[in-house]
């Protein structure tokens, strides 16, 4: 999954780099800029030292000493005054800077956290936007795993209206819990539906602790086929497996392998194993993720799903918030994720 969204201390990360909001002088402070130096240790100050500084917008790298990762990106983001001072465009600087040192170092991996929400009181809802906006548009074009880490679970905020909207499509739909039957995960793959060590408990009572793919409902018999398809088509592809539907859909939007995982928030190694493996059976966010890159209508969507074991269920909230995407032809994975992020859910991609 090329961008996870997680609840952690960024400090505790194991990756290539991770990104620290700081101030000019580069001296340390408080926030994330304090845990980092807090846990890297000593030296990473006395290499601060020798950088002079930095301005607002941009970004130097130190190494990251008794951190778990090789780099410190420090970046400086605006303070806000209102979002008429250039705010906006300085913000999306330190993610773009931060990136190239990032790429310059060869670094695999990076995490960031939500540059200039904290101190510097950028509006959260804002900095988020920002920050996904820019990571989603590097990704695009670049093959990284980025972390957006949210710290603040209870001040993380997504559009209010977005929120209610959701709430009210859940309110009309959702059917209550029933038991979530863990099945047999896929030999394939069979990661945690959610990242267990930042899932709260009402989420993980919700899911439970199943690994692998839940299906939240029976495996129903095929879709009514589309009325154009002829009867030979409909025949084959009624045992077409979720790879070959896969492949066939792609082809049929006119898409690149590429612009499709990338849009699914897939990552290139996970899409060539679906690629060569005709009865490869993935996990039911990386199924629907395809279903939304590929901007299928609900009664497609059921049906890739099918094909992978999967079935939509108004007794999941995950699956509600899924329909209410896709009823509203709303196919940005990100901001979904960001929505299902706010409501304690798996994320799409894998
Ligand atoms: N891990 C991940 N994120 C964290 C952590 C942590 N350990 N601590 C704080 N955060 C989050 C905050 O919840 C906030 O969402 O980082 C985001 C940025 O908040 P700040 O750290 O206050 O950074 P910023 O708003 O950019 O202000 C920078 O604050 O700490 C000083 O020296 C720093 O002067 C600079 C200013």
């Amino acid at each position: 999954m090329p961008l996870k969204m997680i609840c952690a201390d960024i400090t505790t990360l194991t990756c290539d780099a991770v990104v620290n909001a700081a101030n000019e002088t580069l001296l340390g402070g408080g926030g994330v800029d304090g845990a980092i130096h807090k846990a890297a240790g000593k030296e990473l100050l006395a290499e601060c030292k020798t950088l002079g500084g930095c301005k607002t917008g941009e970004a130097k790298i130190t190494n990251g000493y008794r951190l778990p990762c090789k780099y410190v990106i420090h970046t400086v983001g605006p303070v806000w005054h209102g979002g008429e001072n250039g705010e906006e465009a300085l913000l999306r600087s330190c993610y773009r800077n931060a990136f190239a040192l990032a790429r310059e170092y060869r670094c695999e991996s990076v995490a960031f956290p939500l540059i200039s929400s904290g101190a510097y009181r950028y509006p959260k809802e804002q900095a988020l936007f920002v920050a996904v906006d820019e990571i989603s548009r590097f990704l695009s074009e670049n093959e990284m795993l980025v972390c957006l880490v949210i710290y603040d679970k209870a001040a993380y905020r997504i559009n209010e209206n977005l929120a209610s909207d959701i709430s009210a499509f859940i309110d009309e739909k959702y059917v209550g819990e029933k038991p979530v039957l863990a099945v047999q995960s896929a030999p394939q793959e069979s990661e945690p539906l959610l990242d267990s060590e930042c899932a709260p408990a009402g989420a993980q009572a919700f899911f439970g602790r199943i690994s692998g793919p839940a299906s939240a409902a029976p495996r129903k018999k095929s879709a009514p086929r589309a009325k154009e398809t002829s009867l030979q088509d409909a025949l084959k592809q009624l045992d077409e497996s979720f790879s070959e539907m896969l492949l066939r859909k792609i082809d049929e939007k006119g898409m690149t392998d590429a612009e499709c995982y990338k849009k699914a928030n897939i990552d290139r190694k996970l899409f060539s194993k679906i690629r060569s493996d005709k009865y490869y059976k993935p996990s039911k966010t990386t199924a629907i993720a395809f279903s939304i890159a590929l901007e299928l209508p609900l009664a497609e969507t059921k049906e890739l799903l099918m094909k992978a074991g999967f079935a939509l269920s108004h007794s999941s909230k995950f699956d509600i918030i899924i329909e209410y995407f896709i009823t509203n032809r709303n196919y940005n994975i990100f901001e979904i994720n960001e929505a299902l992020f706010a409501f304690d859910q798996a994320l799409l991609g894998g």
